[in-house]
């Protein structure tokens, strides 16, 4: 389906990798929610609405599941059913294994992989009666290859793969979509506290020889919402960092 005229909502999309999604995809003729536990600015949603697309803003914690069911109702109430969901918010909180206590590993599950899932049910329940839509949950490269100081992070992530391919089957049937994009090293704000050695080392691991920017990932989301014959996948953006097969 060509994402012009159609309805997407993304999840934590204030900045970062969702902000460049939700201008990606107002540049392409779509209305976009932007998502954020905080209030939204209005200024972004001045920026986006002058690109000729309606943009509303729906403040709420993906991780609650009460929260995440009145954001979609508010969203359907204000703009018209979603035709995509972009599961994007999700948050780190590294730490070593035997240093991890029960709670930093919970945090991070509960918001990326139970996030998701909330998210996810919600926006499912009008998808299904339509027979239309695309899910896309931004997932890492680490939950494919782990890493240290990340046990919590690579479940999490690793989780939304599995969860990812569960639900492609469910609802293939009803001609809707679900695939998941493996971002490789993105310069954000989450990425931008690592210490330089470890951006040194990673860097030398990736064959194109450079970071990615969230436009790259914002590129592959519009790539997935449009195409009707690709799910249950996975979709490394990583200059290479992963290479399977
Ligand atoms: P970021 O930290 O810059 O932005 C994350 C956004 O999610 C923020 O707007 C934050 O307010 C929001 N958020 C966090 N918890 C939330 C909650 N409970 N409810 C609603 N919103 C919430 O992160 P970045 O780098 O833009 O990452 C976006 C996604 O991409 C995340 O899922 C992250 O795990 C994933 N990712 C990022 C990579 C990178 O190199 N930056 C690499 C691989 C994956």
């Amino acid at each position: 389906m060509s994402v012009q005229g159609k309805n997407i909502f993304i999840t934590g999309s204030t900045r970062g990798i969702g902000k460049a999604i939700a201008e990606s995809f107002a540049k392409n003729g779509a209305n976009v929610v932007v998502n954020a536990r905080k209030e939204i600015p209005a200024k972004f949603l001045a920026e986006l609405t002058q690109m000729g697309v309606k943009a509303i803003g729906v403040g709420g914690d993906i991780a609650d599941f009460a929260q995440a069911e009145a954001m979609i109702f508010e969203a359907n109430e204000k703009l018209g059913p979603i035709d995509v969901l972009i599961n994007n918010a999700g948050i780190t909180n590294d730490k070593l294994l035997l240093r991890m206590s029960e709670e930093d590993f919970e945090k991070v599950l509960k918001v990326n992989l139970t996030g998701t899932f909330n998210m996810t049910q919600a926006v499912l329940k009008k998808m299904l009666k339509r027979k239309i839509g695309s899910i896309i949950n931004i997932s890492s490269v680490v939950g494919l290859m782990g890493n240290v100081g990340q046990a919590n992070y690579a479940a999490s992530k690793a989780g939304v793969i599995g969860f990812t391919k569960a639900v492609a089957h469910e609802v293939g049937s009803r001609k809707i979509t679900v695939n998941a994009i493996a971002p490789g090293f993105i310069q954000t704000e989450m990425t931008d506290n690592l210490p330089d050695k470890t951006k040194v080392a990673i860097l030398q691991q990736i064959p194109l020889k450079k970071f990615g920017v969230p436009s790259d990932v914002a590129k592959v989301a519009i790539f997935l919402a449009e195409a009707d014959y690709l799910t249950g996948q996975v979709i490394s953006v990583d200059g290479g960092l992963v290479m399977n097969g």
